[in-house]
């Protein structure tokens, strides 16, 4: 089968599998170079600070930063991981999601380099998940001959949708303003046009369904289902991500729906925390994913904030995020041995959003947007550099890809 991209209004329906796997292939190279000093993953676990993780849980491992926290883990500390995401197969005549390629890719990829990994795909929000999450860890961990404790569990899912395990009950993520309707600039980065993306204030139920989703109540049960299981210790480490982003986002983003699903989150961390498990909220920069192209303003703000920031030398996508995460913050010399050493902002949060948040960075974005017209576009946004980070996060566009080439899309 020949696949070629489907995009319609910032949704792509389409996936090529030898384009996802070079993109896995890619950020392992950068981990290797980055984070493992060019060391094989063995000898960077023999080479890495005490304290650096062995067994790594990923919530939402498949794709975005889920899919990066584990690439780092592995192949920048040796270590062994557990991953889960909810993804859908190819056949023979449809291509699956990106996300199930990315996981073909990671598999072979460890198996390659001696790396235990185990993938699970279902509903990590299930019961059942986590009782089947315990076992690959234990499996993993008796395969790598590492004690069953998890050393850091990665909580990364993002999820349109929940059913509570304790009700049954359904409850569904909007992307909505609260109190007051919201209108913004945003971009169709295939035609570089401008359009006016509207949302309505949202429901009381709106804003509860929400945090059901993406609060961090499913990270709780998660904690508590591996304490159950005795796969947790003293050193455990858990992070959830979070984003902050600029004052003209907040309207749509941190005082709306999902803000208020991230305040929850940072509510979790803290009753983690006094459980004993040391716990953390990562503020992580805009990238272009599948879910953020869809949010108003965001691929404005995105493709401009790209241009400044490789202007100043300061882009990063997820991998270089994650190695920061884990090389500077988590497990530093310092912090891999002591958590009190995380280097932390006065809410208790890491801060990896620091260089989007500069002040030079920010100034300069606004002043771009602007003065941004469609006439303009290319010389002030890095609409192209979005554009071609949303196909290579579906597979397309990457380098070394014969798009022309017959691909079986039942698998790599
Ligand atoms: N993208 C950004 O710009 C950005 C910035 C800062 C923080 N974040 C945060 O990072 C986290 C991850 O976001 P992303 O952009 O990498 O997302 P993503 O859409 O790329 O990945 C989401 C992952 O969750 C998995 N998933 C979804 N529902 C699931 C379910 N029911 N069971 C199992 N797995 C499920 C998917 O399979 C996928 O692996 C989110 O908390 C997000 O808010 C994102």
């Amino acid at each position: 089968m020949i696949i070629k991209p489907m995009i319609r209004n910032n949704i792509c329906i389409s996936s090529h599998p030898a384009g996802c796997a070079k993109t896995v292939r890619n950020q392992i190279a950068g981990v290797t170079k980055n984070l493992a000093g060019g060391r094989d993953p063995q000898s960077a676990r023999a080479a890495a600070p005490a304290g650096s993780p062995r067994l790594v849980l990923v919530a939402g491992c498949s794709t975005g930063y889920g899919l990066a926290s584990r690439i780092a883990a592995a192949f920048g500390y040796g270590a062994a991981t557990v991953g889960i995401s909810f993804e859908k197969p190819g056949s023979q005549k449809k291509p699956g999601t990106p996300g199930w390629y990315n996981n073909l890719a990671f598999d072979a990829e460890a198996a390659r380099a001696s790396l235990v990994s185990k993938t699970l795909d279902g509903d990590a929000f299930s019961g059942g998940m986590k009782a089947e999450a315990a076992k690959a860890l234990r499996d993993a961990a008796a395969a790598a001959g590492i004690p069953a404790r998890v050393d850091l569990f990665v909580y990364s899912l993002a999820s349109p949708v929940r059913t509570d395990p304790a009700t049954g009950i359904t409850y569904r993520s909007v992307i909505k303003p609260i109190g007051e309707s919201y209108s913004g600039t945003t971009l169709d980065m295939m035609s570089g046009n401008f359009t006016t993306a509207s949302a309505e204030s949202a429901t009381e139920e709106e804003i509860a369904g929400t945090v059901k989703v993406m609060g961090g109540e499913d990270w709780e049960l998660w904690i508590e289902a591996l304490g159950g299981e005795g796969l947790l210790s003293p050193e455990t480490r858990t992070v959830a991500y979070t984003y902050i982003g600029p004052e003209l986002s907040w309207a749509i983003y941190k005082n709306g729906t999902i803000g208020r699903a991230k305040q929850d989150l940072e509510r979790a961390a803290a009753v983690i925390n006094q459980k004993g498990v040391h716990a953390w909220i990562s503020v992580n920069k805009a990238l272009v994913t599948r879910a953020s192209a869809v949010i108003p303003i965001i691929p404005f703000y995105v493709s401009t904030l790209f241009k400044v920031m490789k202007e100043k030398g300061l882009h990063e996508g997820c991998i270089e995020q994650i190695v920061r995460l884990y090389g500077e913050r988590l497990y530093s010399t310092r912090a891999a041995q002591d958590p009190a050493q995380v280097p932390v902002d006065s809410e208790g949060r890491i801060r990896i959003d620091d260089w989007e948040m500069r002040e030079d960075v920010q100034k300069e974005v606004l002043d771009r947007m602007a003065r941004a017209k469609p006439e303009n576009i290319n010389d002030l946004t890095d609409v192209v550099g979005f554009r071609h980070d949303f196909l290579e996060a579906h597979g397309f566009d990457v380098d070394g890809i014969n798009y022309d080439a017959d691909v079986d899309p039942s698998g790599l």
